[in-house]
This record gives structure tokens, C-alpha cells and sequence, in this order.
């Protein structure tokens, strides 16, 4: 059965990092006998210069019927006036709710060679190994109202934060889920405290536990969740939260791993085979000059095998691949070294070995 993988490569330095994505799929294909049928289209700012839209909606169609959406990144300066009728990233909000990926996995490893990479103490990164599953469709992205008001002469602007119960149901499942077949360690994170979402969300959270007596839930209020993440970054297993709590603490999360150019996420819903995408941005600084690091979007590549097309085996060995290479030196530029994007795929291709990845 052929398999059917929509590419997205979006704006900026997302066109390179995809192509390098590409290339490890291919070569994980060719050993496993999979027979992987590619189709690009244009998302973004280049969507909206092309196009009029972010996202056109044939595009969104063939996103619900492939077995999975492989996205590189969008945005960029070009877009960035605040009055413009329309910006890249309504493309990416549109295609998740599209395709209704409401959980966004970023898993967050520090790699033993690349300790002296992150600017944290080692003594801090030894043993992180995280998950964020960051509520991808609803949340402050999403409420309504979302718009600008003027009143009196002077003006407004709202946007909204509401889930109702189900939305957060079931992102929670999943992050218990995860947590049962990992470290059994879960932290909802949350600002309960000041927020009446977040005490639903924690209600929803005691009631999911009863299901999971096996994981050790706590209940983690955001800014403390932010100082924990860099003060004490082992203690984590899995943490779950809101969306934009949850875009916020993967950036910082990336510090840990030394890059932000190493962090892969997957996002995941009811249905359908996923969308995959590195956390990184479109880089614009560094764009077309083949010196980004292709790792965020090779990784994500091997969640893209995992979740969407269920090849675990392919999967582990491009992660171990990727291990390796940095275990033997290869570094791009955000790491200190001086490999190109096209170098450093090479070097994880060189060390791709399918024989008995464990
Ligand atoms: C991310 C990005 C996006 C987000 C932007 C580009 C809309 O920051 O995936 O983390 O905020 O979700
Ligand atoms: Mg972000």
C-alpha cells in the first residue's frame, strides 16, 4: 500500500529543512519497501503571495485525506505588518484545526555530546527527557472573542481563552496515555489561581486520574512550571497544558537541548494520519543559504513514521541516527559547528543502520 504524505515546506528556511526530511524518509522507505507518494503545496507567506490565502481549502482537503502532512515553517518580515488583512501563520492555525490535531507532541531529549551546547550547567541537563503536549485547537489561539473595538474614541483589542470540557478531555487522556507507558509521571500545568479555565482544566485532570492509578499526577502553575524547567529540568516526565502555555515553555524547553533547530513535534488527533513539523520558526535570517540545522525536520520526519505511518523500527533507527551523528561531532552552525543542511543530512544518512534499531 502506497502511502501518502502531503509536504507543506512554507516559507524561510522551511523549503531546505523539508528537502532534508525528504531525503531520510526515502532512504527509510527504500529498506522497508514503502512506497512513499509526495505531494508539495504552498502554505504561508508564500501561499499568500501566490495564492490570496494562507491555506487555499484543496490544499486543506488533500491535508484530511493523506496519511500524513509533513510542514516546514512559516512566517516572515515580509508579512509582518500588523494591519495586513491576512498572515502566514492563520495558515498553520487553519490547517490544525482542519485537520483537528489537538495535541502537539514536542518532546524534549539533551543529547549526552551536546551538553556544553545548551547555556545551563550540566550538572542541570543530565537525565532530561521530556514530553509537551501542548492542547493544539482550542485554548487563547482559538476563543472567540478575537477581534479589535473601538469605543469613545479609543482603541481595543480582545482575544479569548475558553475550552469547554471535552477539549480538554481529551488532550489530558492522551498525555496519561503517554505518561503510563513512559517514566508513569504526569504535570498538568496550568494558572489556576488567576485563570477559570485552568480550575476546569485541573477538575478535568483529578477526574481523568481516577482512570490512571498508575501515574503520579501534579498540578504545576505556569510561572513555577517556567522556573522548574530551567532550575530543576530532570524532574519532568510528561507535562500537558494550553496552548499558548504551551508554545510559550517550548522555547524555552529548546534551551535545553541546545538548539531550537533540534526540536521535532507531532500533532495528533481522533483521525488521520498527523502533521509534522519542526518547532522552529521560519529563520528568515538564514534562510536560503543552506546552513540550517535539518534535525527539527528530520526528527520530525521519524515521528511521522512512528504515529502517522506506524513504522516504528524506521523510526528509532533515523532517531539513532540522528544520535550518532551528533555523538560523532557533526554540528551546523546553532550548535557551533560548520556543517552545511545538505552535510549534516548526509552525515545522519551515512549513519542510518536498520539492523535491529532497539
Ligand atoms: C509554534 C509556532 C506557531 C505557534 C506560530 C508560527 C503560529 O510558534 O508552532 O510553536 O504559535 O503555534
Ligand atoms: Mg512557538
Amino acid at each position: 500500500m502506497p502511502f501518502h504524505i502531503v509536504v507543506l515546506p512554507g516559507d524561510g528556511i522551511g523549503p531546505e529543512v523539508t528537502q532534508a526530511a525528504r531525503q531520510v524518509l526515502d532512504a527509510a522507505a527504500a529498506h522497508y519497501k514503502l512506497t512513499l507518494n509526495y505531494t508539495e503545496h504552498l502554505i504561508g507567506g508564500c501561499a499568500i503571495d501566490q495564492l490570496g490565502t494562507a491555506l487555499d481549502d484543496a490544499t486543506l482537503a488533500e491535508c484530511q485525506q493523506a496519511d500524513a502532512v509533513l510542514l516546514g515553517a512559516v512566517g516572515g518580515p515580509k508579512w509582518d505588518d500588523p494591519t495586513a488583512p491576512v498572515r502566514p501563520e492563520q495558515g498553520l492555525l487553519a490547517l490544525r484545526k482542519g485537520l483537528g490535531v489537538f495535541a502537539n507532541l514536542r518532546p524534549v531529549r539533551v543529547y549526552p555530546a551536546l551538553i556544553d551546547a545548551s547555556p545551563l550547567r550540566p550538572e542541570k541537563l543530565r537525565g532530561v527527557d521530556l514530553l509537551v503536549v501542548r492542547e493544539l485547537t482550542g485554548g487563547l489561539y482559538f476563543g472567540q472573542p478575537k477581534r479589535r473595538l473601538e469605543e469613545n474614541g479609543r482603541r481595543g483589542a480582545v482575544d479569548s481563552l475558553f475550552y469547554w470540557d471535552y477539549e480538554i478531555e481529551r488532550v489530558v487522556e492522551l498525555a496519561f496515555q503517554l505518561a503510563a507507558a513512559r517514566r508513569g509521571r504526569l504535570a498538568s500545568v496550568d494558572k489556576a489561581n488567576v485563570l477559570e479555565t485552568s480550575r476546569l482544566w485541573r477538575q478535568i485532570v483529578q477526574q481523568v486520574a481516577q482512570r490512571y492509578p498508575q501515574v503520579q499526577v501534579e498540578h504545576v502553575l505556569v510561572d513555577t512550571a517556567a522556573m522548574r524547567l530551567v532550575a530543576s529540568p530532570a524532574a519532568f516526565d510528561v507535562i500537558v497544558t494550553e496552548n499558548m502555555f504551551g508554545d510559550i515553555l517550548t522555547d524555552e524547553a529548546a534551551v535545553l537541548a541546545g538548539s531550537m533547530g533540534l526540536l521535532p513535534s507531532a500533532s495528533l488527533g481522533a483521525a488521520g494520519g498527523g502533521l509534522y513539523e519542526p518547532i522552529h520558526g521560519s529563520a528568515p535570517d538564514i534562510a536560503g543559504q543552506g546552513i540550517a540545522n535539518p534535525l527539527g525536520a528530520i526528527l520530525s520526519a521519524a515521528l511521522l513514521l512512528r504515529y502517522g505511518l506506524k513504522q516504528e523500527s524506521a523510526a528509532r533507527a533515523v532517531e539513532q541516527a540522528v544520535e550518532r551523528a551528533l555523538q560523532e561531532g557533526c554540528r551546523t552552525r546553532d550548535l557551533g559547528g560548520s556543517l552545511s543542511t545538505q552535510a549534516m543530512t548526509e552525515a545522519v544518512l551515512e549513519r542510518l543502520s536498520f539492523e535491529h534499531p532497539s
